[in-house]
């Protein structure tokens, strides 16, 4: 990727934001970061005492050793995290909207207050309760972004259940996989979706998942279209029917710090998703401590992300890290493009939203519609523009910052991943002098640091290399579901000691971070993770596939897009027939979200002697970057380098 840090623009922060922010300036950042560094327990045990509701104090502020994969926080503490998010609010701001929801229809919103989110998530809690659910068990939540995804995980979390969030773009084979893997006793889900005027099934593959899942004893079903869906009693319960049959008072199971509080499956290199495990203090405390800090966060506030809670920026910024703080979290449930390219103005103007997080993704898809969309509605109301997901190239960082954010904003642009639980490198509102395309530098507590591929640290500044965590985090990853030593063999044991992020990164000559994209083999595709070998593996599932290499490559809305290479078998034509049934074989197997937007039908594969694909001459194919192909004397057969190139010049 090209150097951007060498010509970038330094953006103090406007007035208005630095005015009453929790970090005024960049000084007082650097003060607190050392402070944070210095004595970690002292830090976040003083931090821990004074976010968390306790019912029993903790005895250990830690007990970590990242080289032997020991991670644990707040260690004897007892807690309950729906009642940080719901109850302790209710004496002080019981009539404050909680979630404010805006469905597919401008202008169709509900306003939910903490008093009533509180009896919702209660009656919620006890039909769970009633129908067997304890715990420790396992709920899946496969639901559209409407108030009552919002209410199941927070229900869950109320009697101890550990829920897993799958994105509701998944297929029912995505979704069966999930419920499998983490042996799930209910599923909590909808009739449909909706998402710019077109519905969205969720019952239907609910079924079709189930049906290979014997775990699974219930499906709460919402109805949310009201449309007719398959109904199977008694393992169906519709879910607004029983909760009218429940009181809306739910005693708290008093949780320990390190019970479970949810998995959330995403993408590795290898074919298999993973459960990523995140508990309940450390996890609750940097959600909140980041949400607070990274958009400054003041008590009037109306925050919006526009992320689904089927993703990790959901659980931690729709969810967790607002409520926990008693704010007024936006919840939305359809497109940036519906019914125009100014639906987020729209509602930024009638919400009076303060601050607003998205992907580059969005932002790049929105921009090139033109800015008219953004001018006709008024933003005065916004002070905080946040980015996540992917690197946000500077056209759209400066696009952001000027139409939408007029100057009078700041952006911060977030790095983390589903396993940090929170935001990790970022501005600070108020403080940091941004650069585009920078995530600038690091939170609280977290020691960033560059990697050799020997894993020696890459000392001083205008340095490149691997992207490592140095010292533990409260919200760090505990486990994968069902395979400890998995987790261990991908982020702990490559460089004992550090995390390993996956990520390469570039420190500048004035200590900037830049994260410059994966360094293994998964895609980012419109702030998505996605695995290469995931989407092989649903392309060789085709009858006429003998093989298959997927790689990301350069795509003007979705940052990264997904081109595969396939050979097909003896008696199998090339036409488009065939490309319809490869592109639906991935629909199915994993969901629209993955299939290849290039589909590139080859004889054979650049392959080394022994056999290994060459995938980065394929990226460099791909991305149409032939000139710089680099050393192919070690192929098996260097001409099919040739043939590749001219098949991908006619796509
Ligand atoms: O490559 C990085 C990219 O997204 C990956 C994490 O993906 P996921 O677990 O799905 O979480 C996304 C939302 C937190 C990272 O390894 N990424 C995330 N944020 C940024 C980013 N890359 C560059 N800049 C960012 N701000």
């Amino acid at each position: 990727m090209a150097d951007r840090s060498s010509v970038s623009q330094l953006f103090a922060p406007p007035a208005r934001v630095s005015d009453g922010s929790f970090y005024p300036s960049h000084g007082s950042y650097e003060k607190m970061y050392a402070q944070s560094l210095e004595n970690p327990e002292a830090f976040w045990g003083s931090q821990a005492e004074v976010q968390i509701d306790w019912f029993h104090q903790f005895t250990q502020v830690s007990d970590c050793d990242l080289a032997s994969g020991m991670v644990a926080w707040f260690l004897g503490g007892k807690l309950n995290v729906c009642h940080n998010c719901v109850d302790r609010h209710l004496s002080i701001r019981g009539d404050k909207v909680a979630i404010l929801w805006e469905g597919d229809e401008p202008g169709d919103v509900r306003k939910i207050t903490y008093r009533e989110l509180h009896r919702e998530v209660c009656r919620l809690a006890n039909v769970l309760r009633h129908n067997g659910i304890r715990k420790g068990d396992r709920v899946a939540i496969y639901m559209p972004m409407i108030p009552e995804a919002a209410f199941a995980m927070l229900a869950c979390a109320r009697i101890g259940a550990v829920h897993s969030v799958v994105f509701a773009g998944f297929s029912a084979e995505a979704l069966r996989d999930r419920i499998q893997d983490a042996r799930c006793k209910a599923v909590i889900t909808a009739d449909e979706g909706r998402r710019g005027k077109k519905t969205i099934p969720l019952k239907r593959p609910v079924d079709e998942a189930v049906m290979a899942c014997p775990t699974v004893e219930h499906v709460f079903m919402v109805r949310h279209t009201e449309s007719k869906v398959p109904f199977y009693e008694p393992r169906d319960i519709d879910l607004g029917e029983a909760m009218k049959n429940e009181r809306p008072y739910c005693p708290v199971e008093h949780m320990d710090s390190e019970d479970t509080l949810f998995l959330l499956y995403t993408s590795g290199s290898t074919g298999k998703p993973k459960g990523i495990s995140h508990t309940s203090a450390g996890y609750l405390l940097y959600a909140m401590l980041t949400h607070r800090y990274v958009f400054d966060y003041r008590e009037d506030d109306v925050f919006a992300c526009v992320a689904d809670i089927g993703w990790i920026t959901g659980h931690s910024y729709v969810v967790y890290g607002p409520l926990a703080n008693g704010a007024t979290t936006v919840m939305f449930e359809s497109i940036p493009t519906y019914p125009d390219a100014g639906r987020y103005w729209d509602m930024v103007e009638r919400h009076r939203i303060t601050q607003f997080y998205t992907a580059p993704t969005a932002i790049r898809a929105i921009a090139r519609l033109g800015d008219e969309f953004v001018k006709r509605y008024d933003r005065s109301s916004l002070r905080v523009l946040g980015s996540v997901g992917e690197p946000i190239n500077p056209e759209s960082w400066n696009w952001y910052y000027n139409v939408v954010g007029e100057g009078r904003c700041n952006i911060v642009d977030t790095w983390w991943q589903t396993e940090t639980g929170g935001i990790m490198i970022t501005p600070l509102p108020g403080a940091t002098h941004t650069k585009p395309g920078s995530a600038t530098f690091p939170f609280f507590g977290i020691v960033p640091v560059l990697l050799d591929d020997q894993g020696n640290e890459i000392e001083g500044n205008g340095v490149s290399g691997l992207l490592a965590i140095k010292s533990p985090w409260p919200s760090m990853a505990r486990t994968i579901q069902g395979d400890h030593r998995r987790f261990a063999q991908t982020y702990l044991d490559p460089f004992p000691g550090y995390y390993l992020t996956g990520d390469g990164c570039r420190r500048d000559e004035d200590g900037y971070y830049w994260i410059t994209g994966r360094v293994d083999d998964v895609i980012n595709v419109s702030g998505h993770r996605m695995g290469t070998a995931e989407v092989e593996s649903a392309l060789v599932s085709h009858p006429g596939c003998a093989e298959a290499a997927v790689v990301g490559f350069p795509h003007e809305i979705k940052g990264q897009g997904i081109f595969a290479y396939v050979i097909l078998k003896e008696g199998f034509d090339a036409d488009a027939e065939l490309i319809g049934e490869l592109r639906n074989e991935v629909r199915t197997h994993i969901g629209p979200i993955a299939v290849p937007d290039q589909i590139l039908i080859t004889p054979g594969l650049p392959k080394t002697r022994s056999g290994k694909i060459m995938r980065r001459i394929l990226r460099k194919i791909a991305s149409q970057e032939t000139g710089e192909l680099g050393d192919i004397s070690t192929l098996a057969d260097p001409s099919v380098v040739e043939l590749l190139i001219e098949k991908r010049k006619g796509l």
